[in-house]
């Protein structure tokens, strides 16, 4: 297995990112949940403020999406036995503790963890532009804004975001249900299927040469020149990072239901696929709030895209880029194809996180392969960098681990064969 570092100062560690080797890393700065909380610009209040406006919209996304039955955004968790048991034949060790799948790639409406944070951060814009134009109260059956006064009145407004894919389905799907006219800045290795089902939706779509970040800041500054115009921004945004957190919140109501016990002699390990930071560290930021130190979350990132890991090992921040490690931040892994992570994320996650680990495109697409094969269940790439997480822990007893998959249940049919046949081809299978 992959050396284990535990120390960012270890010379090793820098040069074996720069070769682009999978290297696991143990936060050296991580401090008690308790002792940090006070000091993050994020609070427990906040994260119930969010939940509470979450239940107003609950009408509303009901009326609107009957599919989602109680208005309520959320995903199941289960044991992924089938898997494991492949993935003990495959790395000959015994994964001792119970191994779990949080199904985000199922998230109504968007299919991916940027569901979360995206639909939330459009909602309270929403809600806020009602509320002081006397349209609304708080205490009004939300199910009211899809009337169409209410669209008429949003069509006034635009919203904007940049975004590697997911997060764009999530702003574009919602924003344009509202009634909001809605632009998505996106790089143009984004993948097609995503824009394409924006324009479906009547989505504009701006298309950049450069990366993500140059797609965000090209995003940040046309919004900036219109002042009907609102900017979710995924580098620091704290109504994104919330929406996540509630999602870290509600596990525990999921978790007791399946008997799985959290505390100090069974620590739950959760391993979240890491972009720009925002999904992963929102995620981190509620589960700690309800487990504390007895959960250890750990950040997976493509090996050609370590943005997270550079960000903390360095201390720099969002102020350094993969680009300036000689790193190309060509990853098969879109949503994960960030070379420079979110300010609110790395400053949040700086003595929180409890480790990142990078891994290689080709391991992706076997995990893929095997989900599929051996439980039906494919995943968008991107959400398959967790899976190598049980391994490095797989000797410690009495622990539940989940693998937060974020992505997948909108991927079209052609697509999924495409990374299914890829994974056979790079695993030289016939
Ligand atoms: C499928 C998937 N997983 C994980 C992430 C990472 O989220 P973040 O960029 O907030 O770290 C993304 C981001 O778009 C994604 O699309």
């Amino acid at each position: 297995m992959n050396y284990v570092f535990k120390s960012r100062e270890d010379p090793l560690l820098i040069s074996k990112i720069k070769t682009l080797e999978e290297v696991m890393w143990i936060n050296d700065h991580k401090m008690k949940f308790k002792d940090i909380l006070s000091t993050l610009p994020i609070s427990y209040e906040d994260v119930i403020d969010a939940e509470a406006r979450l239940q107003r919209f609950a009408p509303y996304i009901r009326k609107e999406f009957p599919e989602v039955k109680d208005g309520i955004i959320e995903s199941p968790v289960h044991e992924i036995n089938k898997m494991k048991k492949r993935l003990e034949c495959d790395y000959s060790r015994k994964i001792k503790g119970t191994l779990l799948l949080k199904r985000d790639d199922l998230l109504p409406i968007v299919g991916s963890v940027k569901a979360r944070g995206g639909i939330y951060e459009v909602l309270k814009h929403a809600e806020k532009l009602a509320i002081e134009n006397i349209m609304l109260s708080i205490d009004d059956d939300y199910s009211v804004l899809s009337e169409e006064r209410y669209k008429k009145f949003f069509s006034n407004f635009t919203v904007q975001v940049g975004s590697t894919g997911n997060l764009g389905l999530s702003i574009g799907i919602i924003s344009a249900k509202i009634g909001f006219k809605v632009v998505v800045h996106m790089s143009k290795d984004a993948k097609r299927w995503k824009k394409e089902l924006l324009r479906s939706k009547g989505v504009k779509i701006v298309e950049y040469d450069g990366d993500f970040s140059v797609a965000i800041e090209e995003g940040r500054k046309r919004s900036k020149e219109d002042p009907n115009s609102y900017f979710v921004d995924d580098e620091n945004s704290k109504d994104l990072f919330l929406g996540y957190a509630v999602g870290g919140i509600r596990i525990k109501q999921q978790l007791s239901k399946l008997n799985i016990i959290v505390d100090e002699d069974h620590p739950l390990y959760v391993y979240l696929p890491c972009g720009v930071g925002g999904s992963p560290g929102g995620i981190t930021f509620g589960l700690k709030l309800i487990y504390g130190d007895n959960v250890r979350c750990f950040f997976a990132e493509p090996t050609h895209s370590p943005a997270m890991l550079l960000a903390l090992i360095t201390g720099l921040f969002d102020k350094v880029s993969v680009n300036d490690f000689g790193l190309d931040n060509k990853t098969e892994a879109d949503g994960l194809a960030v070379g420079r992570a979110s300010s609110l994320a790395t400053r949040t996650m700086n003595n929180v996180v409890d480790g990142i680990f990078t891994v290689e495109d080709k391991r992706l697409y076997t995990f893929l392969k095997t989900s599929v094969d051996e439980e039906n269940i494919y995943l968008e790439p991107s959400a398959f960098a967790g899976f190598l997480g049980p391994i490095y822990f797989s000797e410690i007893d009495n622990i539940s681990h989940i693998c937060w998959a974020t992505g997948g249940s909108l991927v079209p049919t052609y697509e999924r064969k495409r990374d299914y046949e890829k994974a056979l081809s790079l695993l030289k299978i016939k």
